[in-house]
């Protein structure tokens, strides 16, 4: 019987249940085994792992987080490392290692495969920031999850004239920013793609004040400024009130919406015909709506396409408020 082995590597994200039930099931329809390692990398260094079958998998479908654990494991950038986990590829004759993971696991997978191990990467991340793809699974889940939150927040904001300052996950890409922040109807984004001053953003938190706006929101990705300092200095400069809240790990939890749902079905499928076709080396991808299987080599150069028509169309938006709001003023 073959044997194919599977983990879900780095920050977990929304779909990754439902993306290992396909494979699994599908393993299962080709008498294929599937071997989970638990927790990353470290589970394949570590041999840590067990058969796992489609009833193990079957109450996750809709789960957020990942039934096999996730994790990152920094020792990873060592040769030694790498040799220990072809040790357990070897051990476990496996045909093949399925990794769900974002661009750290892509890198990792690459290195792997210059041992001569076969590796398929699933995009997996919620900060969308694997580039060969146009979507990551765990995306639309997280700026969903982001969304509701920042609604919720607006409606006690808005009732008590405060200033909101919501931070988004991301790490160094504005995907989740900038999306949460366009429907959410935030009247400033801040985002690493568009890189603005923190004298510029109080100026346009002014602006908006005093165009009669009394409870601006200001949406932003994470590690770009402090955001109890801005706060802050809103507060002083405005004499107004102004909470900094971090959305957090609410992003990264939950349910995956029916677009996860359905990515994960189909890159699982993907995954899976790469098995069976022994296309080894590459990331599923989705390009122009399809799945497309991009070399890593190809995956790892892809350059980040930045959604300009996405940001024109907020400006735009805010343009037209901020018009609106001071004619109405001037009535
Ligand atoms: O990579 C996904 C991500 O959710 C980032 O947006 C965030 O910065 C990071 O993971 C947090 O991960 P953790 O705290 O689990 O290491």
């Amino acid at each position: 019987m073959k044997k194919i082995g599977i983990i879900t590597s780095g920050g977990d994200s929304q779909g990754m249940n439902a993306c290992l039930k396909t494979i699994i099931k599908m393993a299962e329809r080709y008498n294929i085994e599937v071997i989970a390692f638990f927790g990353g990398y470290k589970g394949l260094v570590f041999d840590e792992c067990k058969t796992v079958t489609s009833k193990d998998a079957d109450m996750y479908f809709s789960v957020g987080g990942s039934f096999i654990l996730s994790g990152r494991y920094p020792p990873f950038i060592e040769k030694k490392e790498w040799d220990k986990a072809k040790a357990v590829y070897k051990k476990h004759n496996l045909e093949a290692l399925i990794v769900l993971g974002g661009d750290g696991s892509i890198k990792a997978a690459n290195d792997l495969s210059t041992l001569d191990m076969n590796i398929i990467v699933v995009p997996c991340t919620i900060d969308n920031d694997v580039f060969c793809t146009s979507k990551s699974i765990g995306f639309d889940t997280a700026v969903n999850n982001a969304v509701n939150a920042i609604d919720n927040i607006q409606q006690t904001m808005k009732t008590n004239g405060r200033v909101l300052i919501a931070e988004t996950m991301g790490r160094h890409c504005g995907e989740i920013a900038m999306h949460a922040g366009l429907c959410s109807e935030a009247d400033i984004i801040m985002i690493p793609e568009k890189k603005q001053d923190v004298e510029k953003i109080v100026r346009e938190v002014g602006k908006q004040l005093a165009v009669g706006n009394t409870s601006p929101t200001l949406v932003l990705s994470e590690l770009q400024i402090n955001i109890d300092d801005l706060a802050k200095k809103i507060t002083e400069t405005y004499n107004k009130e102004c909470k900094a809240i971090v959305v957090g790990y609410i992003q990264r939890g939950g349910s995956p919406t029916v677009q996860d749902k359905l990515l994960a079905i189909r890159m699982g499928v993907g995954a899976m015909d790469c098995v069976l076709n022994k296309n080894y080396g590459c990331v599923v991808s989705l390009v122009k709506e399809e799945i497309k299987f991009i070399p890593f080599e190809k995956a790892i150069k892809a350059k980040y396409k930045f959604n300009e028509e996405l940001w024109q169309t907020f400006l735009e938006l805010k343009r037209f408020k901020t018009e609106k709001k001071k004619s109405k003023k001037s009535k």
